[in-house]
């Protein structure tokens, strides 16, 4: 493939099929209420999406949520791969392989409430952050708000060194016929080399060695993108507040719940320290020396409104949320960056109960609350927090949004099954009710469809899916060991049926994905 278009991004490994769900405008819409921002919600809103990888994600969300999409990526193959499943469920979202550069000049583009960019920032060149400010300084409404990730210092200072090992490696020591598997492999081994000849460098930073080999077992697709762009501007926050200050961006929270958990992530030292800092940007910088942040999910306003302390109370009260997975199965302790915490049972035990009630359809805060008289408003509105932070439940939208993305998650659902009979990649489904993704294997993906046929017993799904699988030359594995009959991989996979009908059937019925 020609790559003049590429900029010196590593173009040559796809990117992976991940689900991300920070992108989601519904749980970003979430982490601004939690702090008490004023958020644009419409079941017409507009959003986008810029460098939308394989498109995984905007599908889901743009199935997900009422209103309209917009994205792109320049990459033709991914670009090609995310039009296609769009084209499949017959979605109205405008996705190009532009170029940000392209993506300014088009003259047809709304307004948005939301823009999202997860994993680009720290990967392309200041150009392009010029770009994307002005895009967002055009196209964002005010009210709306920005989803950025990105690589920060002072975490990744000990690692900036490796990773531009690598890249260097790539750009002036590898053969430019070889793949681009083996030019990974060969800049990891020229990296090994490098360490074991104990320069000053790995001396002075201890664990390298370990990090490297944790880097080499890691997915290829996802290692190129990480480590081999000519462009990785790793950055402090202020430095990114800075650069989004002229697109009229106030940082306003984190997109990570559990960085809202103080006990979880600083010290009783360090709480005290921050707290003697006034300027909200200091402490934020001070917090990532604290914490020695390495990588920032953040949520910018523009146009930051607070909401008052009863209207903000009042939207939290009238907010739903929702199981993601059985209530006994939650984990009892969470871990942040200053340890683990146990949840406590005499808050945790009754706010679980209430969500699992009545075959765990979604439940507003207030609901709750009153269902669980003992406990007071600030711990229900934590626990819902830290379940959300572990990733245990979700925030929901309106009735209202629900109902209107119910028939495009359905046809994107069915699509996704059917690739499901080809592959394993795309390993997540799309709810109307958190308009989000939820993760559901290829395996079950296939029970699904069994399910769809009419067939209600766990052993006839996991004949079908026998019978794909099989009929692919393909097996499953227990304990590592590979299945090798075909009554070994049925009993397998009717276990795996029966768990499914147990643990998650429930759970995809409240998020009504079946
Ligand atoms: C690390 S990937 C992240 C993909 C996706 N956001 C995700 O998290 O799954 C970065 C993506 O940005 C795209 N990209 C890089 N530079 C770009 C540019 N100048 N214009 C458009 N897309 C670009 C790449 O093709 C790649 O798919």
């Amino acid at each position: 493939m020609s790559n003049a278009w590429n900029e010196g991004y590593f173009t040559d490994e796809g990117y992976t099929y991940g689900y991300s769900r920070e992108i989601n405008p519904v749980f970003q819409r979430y982490c601004l209420l939690l702090r008490g921002f004023a958020t644009l919600e419409s079941t017409d809103g507009h959003h986008c999406e810029l460098g939308f990888g394989q498109g995984v994600s905007i599908n889901i969300h743009a199935a997900g949520n009422p209103g309209t999409y917009v994205g792109t990526d320049f990459h033709p193959g991914q670009a090609a791969h995310a039009i296609g499943l769009a084209n499949d469920w017959g979605s109205d979202a405008r996705l190009y392989d532009d170029s940000f550069e392209q993506l300014l000049a088009r003259h047809d583009l709304p307004q948005f409430d939301s823009i999202s960019l997860h994993g680009i920032w720290t990967w392309v060149s200041r150009d392009n952050h010029k770009l994307i400010v002005e895009f967002v300084r055009r196209h964002l409404k005010p009210g709306g708000h920005v989803y950025i990730s990105y690589n920060c210092f002072p975490g990744w200072s000990p690692m900036a060194p490796l990773r531009q090992l690598f890249s260097l490696h790539d750009r002036f020591a590898s053969q430019a016929s070889a793949r681009p598997d083996q030019r990974i492999d060969a800049a990891l081994q020229f990296s090994e080399a490098l360490l074991a000849a104990n320069p000053n460098y790995a001396n002075s930073v201890p664990g390298l060695d370990a990090k490297l080999q944790s880097i080499k077992g890691q997915n290829r697709q996802y290692v190129a993108h990480e480590y081999f762009n000519r462009d990785w501007n790793c950055m402090y926050f202020t430095d990114v507040v800075d650069a989004l200050a002229p697109a009229k961006l106030d940082y306003a929270t984190t997109a990570v719940p559990l960085d809202t958990v103080d006990p979880l992530n600083l010290s009783a030292e360090g709480m005290d320290f921050l707290e003697g800092i006034e300027h909200p940007v200091m402490r934020e910088q001070a917090r990532d020396y604290f914490v020695n942040q390495n990588f920032r999910r953040d949520l910018y306003v523009r146009g930051a409104n607070r909401l008052s302390a009863s209207e903000h109370r009042e939207r939290m009260l009238g907010t739903r949320f929702v199981l993601m997975q059985l209530a006994d199965s939650v984990a009892g302790s969470v871990t942040g960056p200053a340890g683990s915490a146990t949840l406590q049972a005499d808050i945790y035990g009754p706010v679980l109960d209430a969500l699992a009630d009545d075959a765990y359809v979604p439940k507003t805060l207030r609901h709750l609350l009153e269902a669980s008289p003992a406990l007071g408003y600030g711990d229900v509105e934590q626990a819902i927090n830290v379940l959300i932070g572990m990733g245990a439940v979700a925030p929901c939208q309106s009735e209202a949004a629900e109902k209107l993305a119910q028939a495009r998650c359905n046809t994107l659902n069915l699509q996704l099954c059917r690739r499901s009979l080809f592959d394993h990649k795309i390993q997540v489904l799309a709810s109307p009710v958190t308009g989000g993704g939820v993760t559901v294997s290829r395996f079950q993906q296939l029970f699904l469809i069994s399910i769809k046929q009419g067939k209600t017993r766990p052993a006839d799904w996991a004949l079908l899916a026998w019978g794909i699988i099989g009929g692919q030359g393909e097996g499953l594995l227990k304990n590592g060991k590979a299945l090798t009959t075909a009554e070994e991989n049925i009993a397998e996979l009717t276990e795996q049926a029966e768990a499914f009908a147990e643990q998650s059937l429930v759970i995809l019925k409240a998020l009504k994905i079946v």
